[in-house]
């Protein structure tokens, strides 16, 4: 097996695109993460997306973007696990590097959520829950992540003056993120005015829907320094593993199984422990998901991350830095690019390149990406070199 850098980042503008397709958004960070790098040709190309055809009425998008982006006849493959979708898609092109199959892949993530109306784009990612035992009962995901929050509450005294600290911080990093969705900061007091959406999570401890895409090329290491004029960061850990996709089926409710196994393998992979890890991104697509997060792949112990971002724990400066980007949160959650747009935040830190949200001296980084109520994870490890 090949070691394998990533040498090139590109994102799209997040948020609501009114003005830009599936298509456009896909070919703006694929554009700029070529550019990045410099490279001349792709190899193959894999993009995470969840739901074009319920988002936009579009399938068989991997044809349509490789043309769209001038590189057909290349392979382009559409990879699709709920909002791990770009996650799994990085892990693709880093096993296709790996193994020597290819030099110089492509791996993005992109979703265009807008084009339908809310109740619309609801539908669309509840089709990532089980179907027959949640959805068609009327749950939502806010409404699955509220049962997950309600369990952790009760287990561990965890408050919603705490659970709204995790959306506080998260806006405060997306301040100093050019490129995040929502770019204020707020207070505990608002997030418990806002909106109850489903009992105990209000609107501001929630993802929004958002339209975005973000690019990542990869090659064998020994070619980086040649073909690229940044340091190059390294993979040096990668997992993926699944669970139930129901929630009534499991043990607990607060502890992500995919998530621990997935963690599990990239630490063994990688050779180093959760103590090394310098800066971290998770997937808060609600605020109770960070803190489970964090306890399910090893970072904290079960029962200590819920007050971990009050305390200032994971604020950046913190000991452990989480989602210095803003996160899901604040930064946005375009489903099937979040997984990218992690990878990148951790190539920036590595690189040094992340301005005002630069976590110091960071040498090794890791990502956390999950499907549905953590059905499936992705987790990876990266290190500058
Ligand atoms: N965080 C911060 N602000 C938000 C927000 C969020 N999550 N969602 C919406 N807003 C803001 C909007 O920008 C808008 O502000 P404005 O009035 O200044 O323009 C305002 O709140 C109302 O927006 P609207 O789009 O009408 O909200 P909504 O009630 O239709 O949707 C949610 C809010 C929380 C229901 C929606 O964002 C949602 O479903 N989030 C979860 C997405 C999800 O499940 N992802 C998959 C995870 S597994």
């Amino acid at each position: 097996m090949r070691d394998v850098a990533v040498i090139g980042i590109g994102m799209s503008k997040w948020g609501e695109c009114w003005q830009h397709s599936l298509r456009d958004l896909f070919v703006s960070a694929a554009l700029q993460a070529i550019d990045d790098c410099g490279v001349s040709r792709l190899d193959s190309m894999y993009v995470g997306c969840m739901a074009p055809g319920l988002f936009n009425g579009q399938e068989h998008i991997g044809p349509l973007l490789a043309d769209y982006l001038g590189v057909t006849p290349i392979p382009a493959v559409r990879v699709e696990s709920a909002c791990a979708s770009g996650g799994l898609a990085f892990r693709q092109a880093y096993m296709e590097v790996a193994a020597g199959f290819s030099d110089i892949v492509l791996a993005a993530g992109v979703e265009k959520m807008t084009d339908v109306d809310g109740e619309a784009a609801t539908y669309a990612l509840g089709t990532a829950a089980d179907q027959e035992y949640e959805s068609f009962q009327g749950i939502t995901f806010p409404g699955l992540y509220a049962l997950i929050a309600r369990s952790y509450m009760q287990k561990y005294g965890l408050t919603v003056e705490d659970l709204a600290a995790v959306a506080v911080k998260n806006h405060s990093h997306g301040l100093k993120n050019p490129r995040a969705q929502f770019q204020r900061a707020i207070t505990v007091e608002e997030v418990l005015q806002s909106s109850l959406v489903a009992d105990p999570l209000h609107l501001l401890d929630c993802s929004p829907i958002t339209d975005g895409a973000a690019a990542v090329i990869l090659c064998p290491l020994r070619k980086a320094m040649k073909l690229s004029k940044h340091k190059p960061v390294k993979v040096i850990g990668s997992g993926h593993a699944t669970d139930t996709i129901a929630l009534h089926a499991r043990k607990q409710l607060e502890f992500f199984y995919s998530s621990a196994k997935a963690a599990e393998k990239a630490f063994q992979m990688a050779e180093v422990t959760p103590q090394q890890i310098d800066v971290v991104e998770v997937h808060d697509c609600f605020t109770i998901a960070e803190i489970c997060a964090l306890e399910s792949i090893g970072l904290f112990e079960p029962g200590q991350a819920g007050k971990a971002a009050a305390q200032g724990i994971t604020h950046l400066g913190g000991k452990l830095p989480v989602n210095v980007s803003g996160g899901l949160k604040s930064k946005g959650h375009p489903v099937g690019a979040t997984g990218i747009a992690q990878i990148i935040e951790i190539v920036e830190q590595l690189r040094g390149t992340a301005g005002e949200r630069q976590v110091a001296n960071a040498k090794i980084g890791l990502t956390h990406n999950m499907g549905g109520t953590a059905a499936s994870t992705v987790v990876h490890i990266l290190e500058a070199c």
